[in-house]
């Protein structure tokens, strides 16, 4: 089969290296792609919001299936267009890709189908939301219905801050129209875990549940980021609670989609937040998860295109997914100044015959002759695989630094996976 995945991130370097691993596929392609992909498939470069460009490629090289990786093409309805070409492609409609790309969607869905999730208000008018914010307990979460470069939720300590927040969005329109609507909802206390699922729009498989870390600075400090670290599974997470969290969350959202007449189809992956009185759903994202899926393509047993060809045969109740033993993690390399304005260019070393159980999934990287420079905040991701996660964790860093890999200014936090530790630790000392 052909194979074309759509993205250029380290989520799409790590799908397109375990796809590669495929008998199944005779040619892969990935657009646009970035460093780490051009060695393992061709790199198409057209822009990724250039749908019918893409479309036109897809055709002309006859691409039996296509993965969409992030959430914008999507939304955006590439899904529709490659349908309605009669195209298969494995992720949502723009319709049900609502889920992830307006907040207020998915809030109205969660609860008209009893799915749980903070209690909220939706407002529009900046004099109602202030006069409705002014009267809450704080802290408070404040969120934007569109998708806003990650920066559209904030969690407000005092009144004073949300009226700030509230500012920016709905009178200096700081994200235009994807803030014509705000939530506001009330702040829940839990852990946080990423917990994908596959689904063809009625069966479902989950993925191992994964943690990320979205604070810039150890011990969960500083700004927020898309993510610069991960690991899978998570130890704290047991049987029983997945079970609740499938029972709970993802069977009723697939149901919930059917029954509205937006059937979906592909990756569902609710960012969840563990609380005194269960999961609860922090919002929805339409794929997978960055960085979540490097740890996960290093543990996964199965042919992903097993995975993929289930979805799109509506197979996905006949499908068994099988995961190495184990643990993975994966730490982000970023560059001096991310989240914010950011340095690039610097040279990056990475020693050649690298243990098996490392993989490096690059994502803001850039190939110039023989050399590797970094090129965007997220540079990229070493992932190391262990029996266990202590393993893992210390594979992982044992990597980093000076005679490994490294570039100058690098900058990653110390303590990816330290919270699954801790849990392990003391499950193993009950
Ligand atoms: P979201 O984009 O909705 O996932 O929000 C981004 C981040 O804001 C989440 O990863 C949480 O850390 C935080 N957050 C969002 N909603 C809530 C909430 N209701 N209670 C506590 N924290 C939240
Ligand atoms: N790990 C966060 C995201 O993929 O949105």
């Amino acid at each position: 089969m052909k194979v074309l995945v759509i993205g250029s991130g380290g989520r799409e370097h790590a799908l397109v290296w375990k796809l590669a691993q495929s008998r199944r596929i005779s040619q892969l392609f990935c657009l646009p792609g970035n460093a780490g992909t051009a060695s393992l498939a061709t790199n198409v470069n057209i822009p990724i919001h250039k749908y019918r460009q893409i479309l036109e490629f897809a055709k002309d090289k006859r691409i039996d299936l296509t993965l969409v990786g992030p959430e914008a093409p999507l939304i955006a309805g590439l899904a529709d267009l490659f349908r309605q070409n009669k195209l298969t492609v494995i992720g949502p409609s723009a319709k049900a890709a609502r889920l992830e790309g307006s907040k207020v969607f998915a809030k109205k869905l969660m609860k008209k189908y009893a799915i749980p999730t903070a209690k909220f208000s939706v407002f529009k008018s900046l004099s109602k939301a202030r006069a409705y914010a002014r009267k809450q307990l704080y802290p408070l979460v404040i969120k934007a219905d569109g998708q806003c470069l990650g920066k559209g939720v904030a969690v407000c300590r005092t009144y004073a801050k949300a009226n700030e927040f509230l500012t920016k969005l709905m009178k200096n329109k700081l994200f235009g129209r994807a803030a014509a609507r705000v939530i506001i909802e009330e702040c829940l206390i839990g852990q946080e875990v990423s917990f994908m699922a596959v689904t063809d729009g009625t069966d479902f498989v989950t993925l191992l549940p994964s943690q990320d870390h979205k604070r810039a600075r150890d011990g969960d400090r500083g700004s927020n980021t898309g993510g610069i670290g991960a690991y899978a599974p998570v130890p704290f997470l047991t049987d029983e609670m997945i079970k609740l969290i499938e029972k709970s969350i993802i069977a009723p959202t697939i149901a919930a989609m059917g029954k509205e007449g937006n059937p979906y189809q592909g990756i569902l992956y609710p960012g969840l937040i563990l609380t005194e009185k269960g999961p609860f759903v922090l919002e929805y994202n339409c794929r997978f998860g960055d960085p979540e899926t490097q740890p996960l393509m290093q543990l996964l047993k199965t042919d992903l295109m097993d995975i993929l060809t289930a979805i799109q045969r509506k197979a996905v109740g006949k499908l068994k997914i099988t995961w190495k033993r184990g643990s993975a993690v994966c730490v982000i390399l970023t560059a001096k100044g991310y989240p914010g304005k950011y340095v690039s260019g610097m040279e990056i070393n990475i020693p050649e015959n690298m243990n098996k159980l490392i993989n490096i999934f690059l994502a803001g990287v850039k190939k110039q002759a023989d050399k590797i420079t970094a090129g965007s905040g997220r540079v990229l991701a070493v992932c190391a695989r262990g029996e266990t996660l202590e393993e893992a964790i210390k594979l992982v860093y044992s990597q980093i630094g000076k005679d490994v890999i490294h570039f100058k200014n690098m900058r990653y936090r110390k303590d990816i996976a330290q919270k699954g530790l801790e849990a392990s630790l003391w499950k193993n000392l009950k």
